[in-house]
């Protein structure tokens, strides 16, 4: 039967769960990972389905009318999820990004015809700078409709509703634990709630950013894990509101040049071409594989985005 697709919102989510199964061999690994590949998603990453949760959300709610303007802060993905969704909705956008961002996120937006406003990076060192900026900029758009996906329910709601039943359903129940990085926190937020819901012992763990892979005023240039935020010894006032502790068992720290490695590893072993922080998530889960306790279980990755959106902020590793 023939299956014709309305428009760009239908193929959002649904992505494939795939078994990672000769980096088990290779590290002789415990457990079995399987990888949810989210840069299967229309536009590219994992963003595209908080892009559509927001504004399908925000369209229900009467508070978007045709050729209205969107913005928000974002490291890129978010952003091109929703130039995507809105250029499908009949939207204008309009994003904030730090002046750090790969190259290619930022032609990428500009190919979908959104403004873009850099951020210097050391701004975003000052204390209370996240909440001062985005004070700011919904100041100079008063007009615009303000995405929040930092602050909006609906972040953590679409993957509470898709992306963590679609993973209990393709694994029949048979998940041990969800490794997953933070961003907003949407992901682990939502799909580890879900997930915990359906089965209480499930462990969500998240791959946090070592301190050195974190930019900081001694070291302004420090290579990061892109779209990923340090969870831990940080101010809470500076976590976003999207992402919810109480679901997180674990916090594991991987250097930037691990995450890096291991993704290489994933394309040139799974021929998987992914990002940093999918490179992150697979670290940790070798790290689990590899405790007594583990033996046997089943430990589902998060794979936001590809390794093409890097290209020019790194050569490749030998
Ligand atoms: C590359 C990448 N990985 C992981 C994440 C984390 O996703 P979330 O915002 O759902 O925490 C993001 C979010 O921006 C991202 O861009």
């Amino acid at each position: 039967m023939g299956k014709i697709y309305r428009d760009f919102t239908e193929l959002v989510g649904s992505t494939p769960l795939v078994e990672l199964a000769r980096i088990r061999e290779k590290h002789d690994l415990q457990s079995r990972i399987l990888a949810k590949i989210e840069y299967l998603n229309p536009a590219g990453s994992v963003k595209d389905r908080t892009a559509w949760g927001i504004i399908r959300e925000a369209e229900k709610n009467g508070k978007l009318k045709p050729g209205d303007l969107l913005f928000d802060l974002t490291s890129g993905n978010t952003g091109i999820g929703f130039a995507a969704v809105a250029a499908a909705r009949g939207y204008r956008t309009k994003f904030y990004l730090r002046n750090t961002i790969s190259e290619d996120k930022i032609n990428i937006l500009r190919q979908f015809g959104s403004e873009i406003e850099l951020i210097e990076n050391e701004e975003l060192f000052q204390p209370d700078a996240i909440h001062r900026i985005i004070d700011r900029i919904r100041a100079e758009n008063p007009d615009a409709f303000y995405t929040g996906q930092r602050s909006n329910d609906a972040n953590p709601r679409v993957h509470f509703e898709t992306t963590g039943p679609e993973i209990w359903r393709d694994t029949d129940g048979n998940i041990d634990i969800l490794v997953g990085t933070v961003g907003t926190g949407g992901t682990v937020s939502g799909a580890g709630r879900f997930l915990k819901a359906q089965n209480p012992e499930i462990k969500v763990v998240v791959a946090e950013p070592t301190p050195e892979s974190v930019p900081s005023p001694d070291n302004p240039d420090a290579p990061t894990i892109e779209g990923v935020h340090k969870v831990t010894e940080v101010e809470e006032s500076t976590l976003p509101e999207t992402y919810n502790k109480d679901v997180v068992d674990e916090v594991v720290a991987v250097t930037t040049e691990q995450a890096r490695r291991t993704a290489l590893a994933v394309a040139r072993e799974e021929g998987f071409l992914v990002g940093t922080s999918s490179g992150a998530a697979v670290a940790v889960a070798i790290e689990l594989s590899r405790r007594a306790e583990n033996r046997g279980k089943t430990i589902a990755v998060v794979f936001p985005d590809s390794g093409e959106r890097y290209l020019s902020l790194f050569d490749a590793l030998d």
